[in-house]
C-alpha cells in the first residue's frame, strides 16, 4: 500500500543554550540554560509526523557514533522507520549549535558531518521506500543530488514531493518543476527567486514568481503573519496563532511535517494549513527542535479551542 510519508534529510543533535540576547561577532555573552536534543530539518519533519500518527519512514546518513546511536534509538521510539537509515562509520553525526534569546530568536550553526554523504547512491538504494510513500518530504540541509535523485525517483514512483528549500539556495528548474508543494519562508523564497534577502518584494509577487518557475502550489510562511498560499486557480492567506513564543527553532519543520500528515490524509489545502499552522504555534512555546513538537491530541485540543 502507498501510504508512507517518506522524509529524505539531515539528522542532527542541537546543543542549546539559551540567552538574553544574541550574540554579535567577536563577543562572549555568558548565557543560562543549557539543553541537548533531537533535531535536523529532516529528522524533525519525520517526528512530527510520527508524532501526529502518520507512518512515516526516515532516509538519512547518520554517524556510527554516540549521538547517532541515540538519535536512532529515539526515532525508534517514535515509531519512525529507520530500516533505510545508512550508518556511517567515516563521519561524525550532524551537530548544531543553537543561540536562542528571550524573544524566541534563533542563531544556528551547523556541521553536518554524515548528512553531507547522502549520496544518489543511497537514495537509489531505497526505491522500495519511494514506491510505497504517498508522499516525499525534503529540505535543503542535505548535498543537492541526494535532492535532484528523491524528487526524479519520487515523480517515476507516483509519490508527491512537498519541498521544504531550507536553507535557501537557488534551485534548477527540472527540481522545481516536479514539485507539487513547495514551503519556504519569505527569505528562502527570494532567494530562490534569485534576490537578496532585503529586496522590497511582495510574498503574493514571490509566489507567482515561483510558480512560474514550474511549481505547482506555493506556501509563504510569513512567521507571525501567518502564511500564503497560491497556485493555478486561487490565493488565499491563513493567520497564524497568536501564543508566547519561547523558542522558534523547529517551527518550519514542525509546519511542514504537519502539511504533509494533513495532504496524506486528504484534508483540503485551507485546511491542512491551518492544521499545520497549529502545530508550528505549539512548538514554538518550548525549548528545543524535537522536544517542542506536538502530539495530535494536543493539536486537536489547539484548535477546538480556537474555532
Ligand atoms: O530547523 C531547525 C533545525 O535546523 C535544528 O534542529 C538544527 O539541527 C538545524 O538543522
Amino acid at each position: 500500500m502507498k501510504d508512507r510519508i517518506l522524509v529524505v534529510g539531515p539528522s542532527n543533535t542541537d546543543m542549546i543554550i539559551k540567552l538574553e540576547r544574541l550574540p554579535t561577532p567577536g563577543e562572549t555573552i555568558i548565557g543560562g540554560e543549557f539543553a541537548t536534543a533531537g533535531g535536523g530539518k529532516g529528522a524533525n519533519q519525520a517526528v512530527q509526523c510520527a508524532r501526529l500518527g502518520a507512518p512515516v519512514i526516515l532516509l538519512a546518513r547518520i554517524g556510527k557514533d554516540p549521538f547517532g546511536d541515540r538519535s536512532v534509538e529515539q526515532f525508534q521510539m517514535e515509531g519512525i522507520d529507520t530500516s533505510f537509515i545508512i550508518r556511517d562509520a567515516e563521519h561524525h553525526s550532524g551537530i548544531a549549535l543553537i543561540f536562542v534569546d528571550k524573544k524566541g530568536e534563533n542563531m544556528i550553526a551547523v556541521a553536518p558531518g554524515s548528512n553531507s554523504f547522502l549520496s544518489k547512491a543511497d537514495v537509489e538504494m531505497a526505491r522500495e521506500a519511494f514506491k510505497i510513500s504517498s508522499t516525499l518530504l525534503l529540505q535543503l540541509e542535505i548535498p543537492l543530488e541526494p535532492v535532484e535523485a528523491s524528487v526524479f525517483l519520487a515523480k517515476e514512483e507516483g509519490t508527491r514531493v512537498i519541498l521544504n528549500p531550507a536553507p535557501a539556495q537557488p534551485l534548477p528548474q527540472s527540481v522545481l518543476e516536479n514539485v507539487d508543494i513547495l514551503v519556504p519562508n519569505e527569505t528562502e523564497a527570494k532567494i530562490l527567486s534569485g534576490f537578496p534577502p532585503d529586496e522590497d518584494i511582495s510574498p503574493l509577487e514571490l509566489a507567482k514568481m515561483l510558480r512560474a518557475k514550474g511549481v505547482k502550489r506555493v506556501i509563504i510562511t510569513l512567521g507571525s503573519k501567518g502564511s500564503l498560499y497560491v497556485d493555478e486557480n486561487e490565493q488565499f492567506e491563513v493567520p497564524a496563532f497568536k501564543v508566547e513564543s519561547v523558542d522558534t527553532t523547529a517551527a518550519g519543520d514542525s509546519f511542514c511535517g504537519a502539511l504533509a500528515v494533513a495532504i496524506s490524509e486528504g484534508k483540503g489545502i485551507r485546511e491542512a494549513i491551518r492544521f499545520a499552522s497549529a502545530c508550528a504555534a505549539i512548538s514554538t512555546t518550548r525549548l528545543g527542535a524535537q522536544p517542542s513538537l506536538p502530539r495530535r491530541e494536543e493539536v486537536e485540543e489547539f484548535l477546538r479551542q480556537r474555532s
